[in-house]
């Protein structure tokens, strides 16, 4: 039907579907209920290069593409989202951040293992009191009067992957009067004394992705782990973020898809009043519009993949096409798993089936990786040139 899917591209969304199926369907509802971190079937997608898909094969990855993470985000998410989310904080924030502004060794030292899914990656940017904010940091890094080291001290917040990574993304301030043009990117080592992590969120949804504040207390970071140059960390933060938006756009859309075909197979069974429900025109009609808004997601994502792919060639932003897709997939996301709950009536509430998780796991969608408000005004800015 499209033409930029090969048969390569086929051939690992069906190794993802398959493992999706065969090793994380069985899991996924126990680990929603206990919130354990999946650590062996993360290790699985590792060594099935799940974890650094684009990442050329010298660099521990696959060296695939774009269009082909988004299949496989797609499949591994309809099954579970919360093993999408770590790869996509895996893949498309920490690979590609050290891929694009990595120094050689760095690269090697750091991204050959993360991408290669030995160790896990995780980015660090939100504040407690600064989120959709992200400029408005407290956190600080102050270099030596030797230019040797940082040491870092501050509080960061909702850092997904946090409990259990190896290797932070952390995104802190060195020169406070400068604003976001002060900011600067570190690689974290979280190993290294100074360092803590937070007790790990109860969250609504995505429960099996552990998520956990920070603490820097003195961490002393030599200057061979700053990612890029001082005051750089904003840029490099916003377009990191480009790409981890189309990640989250093409988890949205496997969740919706779950929701949209768990809908079908009810409809097609389940009968009230003397007939299927879903020869019912109110249910039919639920069905025929998640239909549509689950295609329109679809092609949205690859449309910024395209763009994505298009400007690793030629240079440029795909700012635009990202935030678009990933409003859009995850508001569908949304939508889809709030009426697959009531096609399922009671049933859609019960924990007896996945339709109840598939709604609480749409719901981050809409708020990480930058909310529905802040993409509309990434959106609304691209198009009116005003701020
Ligand atoms: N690529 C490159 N540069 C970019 C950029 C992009 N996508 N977006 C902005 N910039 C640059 C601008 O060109 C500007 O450059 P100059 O300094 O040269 O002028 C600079 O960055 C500042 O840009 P803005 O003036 O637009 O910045 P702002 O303060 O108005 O903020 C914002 C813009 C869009 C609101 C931004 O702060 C934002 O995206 N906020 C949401 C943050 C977010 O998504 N947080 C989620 C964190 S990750 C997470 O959810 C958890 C997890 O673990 C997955």
């Amino acid at each position: 039907m499209f033409d930029f899917i090969t048969e390569e591209h086929e051939m690992i969304r069906q190794a993802a579907r398959d493992f999706a199926q065969s090793a994380i369907a069985p899991i996924a509802a126990d680990h929603d209920e206990s919130g354990e971190f999946p650590l062996e079937t993360v290790r699985q997608m590792g060594t099935l290069g799940f974890m650094g898909i684009e990442i050329p094969e010298e660099y521990g990855g696959v060296g695939m593409d774009t269009i082909a993470y988004v299949l496989a985000m797609e499949e591994i998410s309809k099954v579970d989202a919360s093993h999408g989310t770590i790869m996509s904080v895996n893949n498309s924030l920490v690979c590609h951040a050290l891929l694009k502004y990595g120094t050689e060794e760095q690269k090697q030292k750091y991204l050959v293992p993360v991408a290669s899914g030995s160790k896990i990656g995780a980015y660090s940017l939100t504040e407690p009191m600064s989120g959709s904010d992200a400029g408005n940091m407290r956190s600080r890094a102050v270099l030596s009067e030797d230019g040797s080291h940082y040491t870092i001290n501050g509080r960061k917040s909702w850092v997904t992957s946090a409990p259990v990574a190896d290797i932070i993304l952390l995104f802190t301030m060195t020169s406070p009067e400068r604003a976001h043009r002060g900011i600067t990117a570190f690689i974290i080592e979280t190993d290294r004394e100074g360092f803590a992590r937070g007790k790990t969120e109860p969250k609504l949804g995505i429960r099996a992705s552990a998520t956990s504040e920070i603490t820097f207390d003195d961490y002393c970071s030599p200057v061979d782990n700053r990612l890029g140059e001082e005051g750089e960390g904003f840029k490099i933060a916003m377009a990191v973020l480009d790409a981890g938006r189309i990640g989250i756009a093409a988890q949205a859309l496997g969740i919706a898809e779950a929701a949209m075909e768990a809908s079908i197979k009810y409809a097609q069974e389940r009968e009230a009043f003397g007939q299927k429900i879903g020869e019912f025109q109110m249910i039919q009609q639920k069905l025929a519009d998640m239909k549509c808004r689950i295609d329109a997601s679809r092609l949205l994502i690859y449309q910024a993949a395209l763009a994505k792919m298009k400007a690793s060639k030629a240079g440029g932003r795909y700012t635009l096409e990202s935030s678009v897709a990933k409003l859009y997939a995850s508001e569908t996301a949304m939508w889809v798993a709030t009426q697959a709950v009531q096609v399922h009536g009671g049933m859609g509430y019960s924990k007896e089936l996945p339709v109840e998780r598939y709604f609480r796991d749409a719901k981050i969608t809409e708020i990480y990786e930058g909310t529905s408000e802040i993409q509309r005004l990434v959106i609304a800015r691209h198009l009116t040139g005003l701020r």
